[in-house]
């Protein structure tokens, strides 16, 4: 195909994805598109690449001034000065490309309302879930409804716990994730929950219409998890003739009366849930529309390759829309909900905790347990799991409790990390319905 005029691209940050997107421009991926990277901006020019580009400058303001370029890269990451490249360019007339999660979370009405004010768009594909297009589905679902979005947003975290679910402990599965790659020597964003937390701001305000910052969302990582969870999560209810649960680390938004209930959370999840089979680096956003019924959309949810292909893809949209005199269209985001307190949000869980191998140890956590209401329906200790505390034989006490209300769970806990016979702090998991 022929075109008439070439449309010109600026990328900043010529690191990991930078670096895949200057890779297959140089392998002609742009060509077919009319679309030629001119110019590649990096703070750091020295370090070796495995990819040299010509046209390389130690300034952003080189690729966002230059008048050849009208589709500006931003693949810096972090919230500032990206925030700056990416208005700095839209304020000059340039359409943008962003894989930056930390900056659309948290600035994400300041840019959808600059992109319509100077009618460019704004693209930002590779910032939740890598390689899976779940942006450009959110923006054009309007022949359905869902109540309910979930996903499985960290690769990391899915990838630990996949290896804890073969019996490591969350150590060993760290340190394999860090060796293949999958996680970073910092892996706290990851495993803290924080990283998964910015993408749901991102595809809850995409998916309710309202806007959300990742602050608003209440956030629990997987470092509490350990091999005793994985082990009840495999037999619980199997002798009842159930198929067992797996945990995963969900980010959940859900509308409830026009209030959002918003939470990053490790939970129990029963193996016949689309999001069990979710296993290793792999993403996934899941919802039930009204009409359509279940969606499972998955796939590698990070990484060069995978990132790359969805940038490839908003530049190349965003090349034929420049031709077309066409933007796509962002939502207003003016949808007013209140946020749910997620303290007062019911959940049926499970409780583990130490306990000192003494008489009365399972009367005393009962009974704090019962003064805050707990109606506790099951009850098990874990004598494989036993450890040992100042001389003294500590086992691991598992209960399954009826919905009670989030605050309610850490209040007790509080009690119960004051009994002399619990040992370390008492863990909690959701059960997901
Ligand atoms: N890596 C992934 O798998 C992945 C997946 C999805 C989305 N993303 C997103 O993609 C974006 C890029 O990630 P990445 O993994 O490629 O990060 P990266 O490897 O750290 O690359 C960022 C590059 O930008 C450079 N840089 C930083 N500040 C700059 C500035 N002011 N001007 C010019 N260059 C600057 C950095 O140089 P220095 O090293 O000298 O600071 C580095 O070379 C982030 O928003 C990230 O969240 C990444």
């Amino acid at each position: 195909m022929q075109f008439s005029e070439e449309i010109g691209v600026g990328l900043i940050g010529f690191g990991t994805i930078g670096t895949g997107v200057v890779r297959y421009f140089q392998e002609g991926r742009g060509e077919p598109f009319g679309v030629r990277l001119k110019k590649v901006a990096d703070s750091d020019l020295s370090r070796p690449r495995e990819v040299e580009f010509p046209g390389l400058t130690e300034r952003a303001s080189d690729v966002i001034n230059d008048p050849e370029i009208q589709i500006v890269v931003e693949l810096v990451g972090g919230e500032n000065p990206a925030l700056d490249f990416i208005l700095d360019s839209m304020n000059l007339g340039k359409s943008v490309v962003t894989a930056n999660k930390a900056v659309i979370s948290r600035h994400i009405k300041v840019l959808f309302d600059a992109a319509r004010d100077r009618d460019v768009d704004l693209a930002f594909e590779a910032s939740v879930g890598g390689g899976i297009p779940i942006i450009r589905v959110l923006n054009g679902y309007k022949g359905d409804r869902f109540s309910r979005i979930t996903g499985i947003l960290n690769g990391t975290s899915n990838y630990i716990l996949s290896r804890m679910e073969e019996g490591m402990d969350f150590e060993a599965a760290l340190e394999i994730a860090q060796e293949k790659g999958f996680a970073e020597a910092a892996h706290e964003l990851d495993t803290g929950g924080f990283d998964a937390r910015d993408k749901l701001a991102i595809i809850s305000s995409l998916a309710f219409g309202c806007a959300v910052v990742p602050e608003q969302i209440y956030c629990e990582g997987i470092t509490g998890v350990t091999p005793v969870d994985l082990d009840f999560a495999e037999k619980h209810g199997v002798d009842e003739g159930g198929i067992g649960y797996s945990i995963r680390h969900l980010a959940t938004a859900r509308m409830v009366a026009n209030q959002l209930e918003l939470h990053v959370y490790p939970a129990l999840i029963s193996k016949d849930h689309p999001l069990s089979s979710v296993r290793n680096e792999v993403n996934a956003v899941y919802w039930e529309g009204e009409l359509c019924g279940p969606q499972l959309f998955q796939g590698k949810g990070a990484g060069r390759d995978a990132t790359t292909s969805a940038v490839l893809s908003d530049i190349f949209r965003l090349a034929h829309n420049l031709r077309s005199g066409t933007v796509d269209e962002l939502p207003l985001l003016d949808r007013q909900v209140q946020l749910a307190d997620v303290g007062s949000l019911q959940r049926r869980g499970y409780v583990r905790m130490g306990l000192k191998h003494i008489p009365g140890s399972i009367a005393e956590t009962a009974r704090i347990m019962g003064e805050h209401g707990f109606n506790i329906e099951d009850s098990v200790q874990r004598r494989k799991f036993r450890t040992e505390s100042e001389g003294k034989a500590v086992i691991p006490d598992i209960v399954t409790v009826e919905a009670l209300p989030y605050s309610t769970v850490e209040k007790a806990f509080r009690d119960l990390k004051e009994s002399e016979r619990v040992c370390g702090d008492p863990f909690f998991l959701r059960f997901e319905s």
